[in-house]
C-alpha cells in the first residue's frame, strides 16, 4: 500500500472519551483519522476507504477486535490491525497475532508507547510497497530483455517501441510470419504504464466470424442458442490493459465495422445485448499481411486502416539481419540444452555459416525450431551441420550482394556493408579494407563507434536468465 499523502488511520472503540484522546494523539501525529464506534462501522469505512491502520478496542459489544481483524483482513488485505486489550485479555491478543494482527498493545499504555506502535506498521507498509515496486520492474527488465539481437535493425525497431509504450496510442505490428509480432507486442505491454494490468490477445485468423465477435465483445443471457450466461468479452477483460488483434487482416467486413465503433467510440454493446459498455483498452494490432495492400484490394476497410495506422511499427525479416543469427542461436540452443537437459558447449563454424547464408523465409521461429530441432539430435557436445535441416545445409548465400529495406540510413547501411564483407574475409579487417577501398583504421573506428553506442544497456542481448 503506497503512503501518498497522509497515513489513514481508522480508532475503533465503544467508549467514546478514548475515541477522542486517541483521535488527538494522532491528529498531533498528521494522521487521517476516522473513527467508528462499533465493528460493523468500521468495516463501513474499511470497505470504501484506503486505510493504513486499524486500532481497535478487543471487547466491544457486537462484533468483537477479532472478529474485526478476521474481515479486515478479509476485505483489504494490507491495511494492519493494532489491538489494544486490557489487562487480563492479552491470551486472546495472541491468539490475535496467530490471525494476522500486526501487534497489540496493554491498558493502560502510554501515548509514545501506541504512537511508535503505529510508526513500526506504517514503515513496514512502506518497505513492503517498496519491495514489491522493485520485483516489478525487476520482472518487467528481465521481460524485456527477451528481445534479442543488436543489429540497428531490430535496435531502431525496439526504440521505437520505447518511445511509444508510455503513451496509449494505438500500434500496428507489421511484419512478416515468425518476425516476432507477438513478442513485441508483449515487451510493448510490458514497458507501459499498463504493466500491471491485463494483456489479452486475441487470434482473428483462429477464430469463425461468429465466435469471434462474441469472444472480442461478449454476450448477455439469451443473446443466442447455448448463451446461458452473461459473458464477458475480450475487450471488457482487457479493460485498462492491453488488447492484441492478432492477424488483424483476417476479420471479417461485419467485425471490422463494430471494430471501428469501439476504436472511435469506446464503447459497444455486448452481443444480444442494449447496453452500452465503455471501456479503456490499449489496442495493438498485428498483420503479417501488407494492410495497406488489403485496402486497395478491398478487403480491409480505409477508415478502420486508418484507425490502426497511428502508429505503425516493422518489424523487419531475419534475412535483413543476418547479424543478429548467432546471437539468436546461441539464445535459443542455451534454452533448448537446459530444457532436454544437454550440455552444449556451441555451434560449430560451418554450422554457423549456414545459418547465416540461409534466407530464413519463417523468420526467428524457424531459426528456433532449427535449434530446438539441433540439440534434440545432436550427438556429441557441439551442433554440427549434421544436425541441420537438409534446406539449411544445402544453402549457400550469393555472399556477394545485400539487401537492404528501404527507409535504413546511411549509417546503418554502411554498418551493414562492413560486416557482411567482414564475414566474407572471415573477420580480416585489412582485406575488408581493401575490398571496401577504404583503411583499416576506418573500419576500426566505425566498430568502435557502433559498440559505443551499443553500450547503456540497448545492446538488447539475453543474460541467459531462462
Ligand atoms: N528478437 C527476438 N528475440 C528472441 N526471440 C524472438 C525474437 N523474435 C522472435 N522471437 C521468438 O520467435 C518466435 C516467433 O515470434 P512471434 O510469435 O512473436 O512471431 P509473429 O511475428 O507473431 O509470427 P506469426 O506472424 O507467425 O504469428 C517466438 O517464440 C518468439 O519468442
Ligand atoms: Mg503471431
Amino acid at each position: 500500500m503506497e503512503l501518498f499523502g497522509p497515513p489513514t488511520i481508522l480508532i475503533v472503540d465503544d467508549d467514546r472519551s478514548n475515541l477522542e484522546s486517541l483521535s488527538r494523539v494522532f491528529h498531533r501525529e498528521n494522521h487521517k483519522v476516522l473513527t467508528a464506534e462499533d465493528g460493523a462501522q468500521a468495516l463501513e469505512v474499511v470497505r470504501n476507504e484506503r486505510v493504513h491502520i486499524v486500532l481497535t478496542d478487543l471487547m466491544m459489544p457486537g462484533m468483537n477486535g477479532v472478529d474485526l481483524l478476521r474481515s479486515v483482513k478479509a476485505i483489504a488485505p494490507e491495511s494492519d490491525v493494532i489491538l489494544m486489550t486490557a489487562y487480563g485479555t492479552v491470551e486472546t491478543a495472541v491468539e490475535a497475532m496467530k490471525e494476522g494482527a500486526y501487534d497489540f498493545v496493554t491498558k493502560p499504555f502510554k501515548r509514545v508507547e501506541i504512537v511508535k506502535c503505529v510508526r513500526r506498521a506504517l514503515e513496514k507498509q512502506t518497505l513492503v510497497f517498496e519491495n514489491r515496486a522493485l520485483r516489478e520492474e525487476l520482472g518487467r527488465v528481465r521481460k524485456e530483455r527477451r528481445i534479442i539481437g543488436s543489429s540497428p535493425a531490430l535496435r531502431r525497431t525496439f526504440e521505437m517501441l520505447e518511445q511509444v509504450a508510455p503513451s496509449s496510442a494505438t500500434v500496428l505490428l507489421l511484419g512478416d510470419s515468425g518476425t516476432g509480432k507477438e513478442l513485441f507486442a508483449r515487451a510493448l505491454h510490458e514497458m507501459s504504464p499498463r504493466a500491471n494490468r491485463p494483456f489479452v490477445a486475441v487470434n482473428c485468423a483462429a477464430l469463425p466470424e461468429s465466435i469471434l465477435e462474441s469472444e472480442l465483445f461478449g454476450y448477455e443471457e439469451g443473446a443466442f442458442t447455448g448463451a446461458r450466461r452473461r459473458k464477458q468479452g475480450r475487450f471488457e477483460l482487457a479493460h485498462t490493459g492491453t488488447l492484441l488483434l492478432d492477424e488483424i487482416a483476417e476479420m471479417s467486413p461485419a467485425t471490422q465495422v463494430k471494430l471501428l465503433r469501439v476504436l472511435q467510440e469506446g464503447e459497444f454493446e455486448r452481443l444480444g445485448g442494449t447496453r452500452v459498455v465503455q471501456v479503456d483498452v490499449r489496442i495493438v494490432a498485428a498483420s503479417n499481411r501488407a494492410l495497406r495492400q488489403e485496402v486497395k484490394a478491398g478487403r480491409f476497410r480505409e477508415d478502420l486502416f486508418y484507425r490502426l495506422d497511428v502508429i505503425s511499427i516493422r518489424l523487419p525479416p531475419l534475412s535483413e539481419r543476418r547479424e543478429d543469427i548467432p546471437l539468436l542461436a546461441q539464445h535459443f540452443l542455451q534454452r533448448y540444452a537446459a530444457k532436454n537437459g544437454k550440455t552444449i558447449r556451441g555451434i560449430a563454424r560451418e554450422a554457423m555459416d549456414r545459418m547465416q547464408d540461409y534466407s530464413w523465409p519463417g523468420n526467428v521461429r524457424e531459426l528456433e525450431n532449427t535449434i530446438e530441432r539441433a540439440v534434440v539430435l545432436v550427438r556429441g557436445d557441439v551442433v554440427t551441420e549434421e544436425d541441420l535441416p537438409e534446406s539449411i545445409r544445402g544453402s549457400v548465400h550469393d555472399r556477394r550482394s545485400l539487401t537492404v529495406p528501404l527507409g535504413a540510413t546511411l549509417e546503418e547501411i554502411e554498418l551493414r556493408l562492413i560486416h557482411e564483407t567482414l564475414r566474407l574475409t572471415k573477420g580480416d579487417k585489412r582485406l575488408a579494407a581493401q575490398l571496401l577501398g577504404t583503411s583499416t583504421r576506418t573500419i576500426y573506428r566505425k566498430l568502435e563507434q557502433e559498440a559505443q553506442r551499443d553500450l547503456p544497456g540497448r545492446a538488447v542481448e539475453s543474460g541467459g536468465e531462462e
